[in-house]
């Protein structure tokens, strides 16, 4: 049988790792898109022992002649596009830099894939941050969007580009929806591993204190290596679709703190509201206080999805709940030297 040929951008990320490891245990030949960066370290596929069986391309997805070469002369099965900007908070700050990795390389790909590899399929990284203001309680495929980010508006872009591609041309183009997931490998400025590992290095250090904004925020909160088990089913249907992928569980912030503290065995009390609100330990020393520097210039207060379509359709469903996530994120940060 032919051996597959995948592509994933944003190899050396969270969601790269595991789907690296997934395709590869599939029997698939992994080409990976890295930038070029002093010190690639991959500490993720290393986490994996997949550093060596993939083939690393240090290229530009920006520059569409690159993206171009590369499509045209490998002429992929699939091409998994997870490289991007992914940091709600930074999208503020970089908003430049963040529409043209997240938007104009995206468009790089598909107008590549478009005349020069048309067979080729396609698996555009969405997100649930583009439901952001919520039209809906639970959102589904059909939830109209309302962006509140930089980072949200240029995913929609993609988004929308994917779709227009897939009817404009006949292409397999297929976006997932994903709500947050999160893992041992999660990024440290994302609110879960910023949690989980503070929380972790207190149990050494008392004096450390964990400082969060709006704890009131709500997620719908999964397991990456779920995720990427629903992003090969999309890619294997007959005919191309997006999906909604989550749990179907919103919890806040301080919900995810309050596990983590229940997980590491240590008491704790919440007093005060607003920024003057604190979790405190059973001596009344400080474990968590709200900082100011931590809110964003505008929030998604709360995202919850309704994924019924990926269970009827791709008969997927998450295996792992919060509190099996909590222990394994928790479980890895304190085997860290
Ligand atoms: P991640 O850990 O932040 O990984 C992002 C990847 O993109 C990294 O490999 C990063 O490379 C790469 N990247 C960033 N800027 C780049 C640039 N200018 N050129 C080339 N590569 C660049 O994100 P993730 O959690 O794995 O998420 C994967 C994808 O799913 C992203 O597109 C994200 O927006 C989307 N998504 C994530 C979630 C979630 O909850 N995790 C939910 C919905 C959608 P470096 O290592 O060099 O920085
Ligand atoms: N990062 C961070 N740090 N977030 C905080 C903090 C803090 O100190 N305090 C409160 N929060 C709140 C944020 O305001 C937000 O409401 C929530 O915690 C989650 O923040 P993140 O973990 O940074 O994730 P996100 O929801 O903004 O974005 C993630 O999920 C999206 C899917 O919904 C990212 O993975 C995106 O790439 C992804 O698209």
């Amino acid at each position: 049988m032919k051996i597959k040929k995948a592509l994933i951008t944003g190899i050396s990320g969270q969601d790269g790792a595991y789907l690296a490891d997934l395709l590869l245990r599939k029997g698939y030949e992994v080409t990976g898109v890295e930038r070029r960066t002093a010190s690639n370290d991959n500490f993720r596929l290393k986490y994996f022992n997949i550093h060596e069986k993939i083939k690393l391309q240090k290229i530009d997805l920006c520059e569409h002649s690159q993206v171009t070469k590369l499509i045209q002369e490998e002429n992929f099965d699939e091409i998994y596009n997870l490289a991007a900007q992914s940091f709600v908070g930074s999208s503020w700050e970089n908003p430049i830099t963040t529409s043209n990795i997240n938007s104009i390389a995206v468009t790089n790909i598909l107008d590549s894939i478009h005349r020069f590899s048309s067979k080729t399929k396609f698996y555009q990284a969405s997100t649930s941050e583009m439901f952001g203001k919520i039209m809906e309680d639970r959102q589904s495929e059909l939830t109209p969007f309302y962006p509140r980010s930089p980072y949200g508006v240029s995913k929609l872009y993609s988004h929308w580009m994917c779709q227009n591609y897939r009817e404009s041309y006949g292409l397999f183009c297929c976006s997932g929806i994903l709500f947050n997931h999160e893992s041992p490998l999660r990024g440290n400025e994302f609110v879960t591993k910023k949690i989980v590992s503070t929380l972790c290095k207190r149990r050494k250090d008392p004096d450390i204190i964990l400082k969060l904004g709006n704890i009131d925020a709500k997620r719908d909160w999964g397991f990456a290596g779920d995720y990427v088990e629903a992003m090969y089913l999309m890619m294997q249907q007959s005919d191309p679709e997006d999906f909604v992928i989550g749990t179907g569980i919103t919890q806040s912030v301080r919900d995810f703190c309050n596990l983590t503290l229940d997980y590491l065995d240590i008491k704790y009390s919440w007093s005060g509201s607003g920024l003057d609100e604190k979790c405190l330990d059973a001596n009344g020393n400080i474990i968590i206080e709200i900082a100011e520097e931590f809110f964003r210039p505008a929030e998604v207060d709360i995202l919850l999805a309704n994924p019924e379509k990926a269970k009827l359709k791709l008969g997927w469903k998450p295996k792992t709940d919060i509190e099996d996530l909590v222990s394994k994120m928790v479980d890895y940060e304190l085997s860290l030297p």
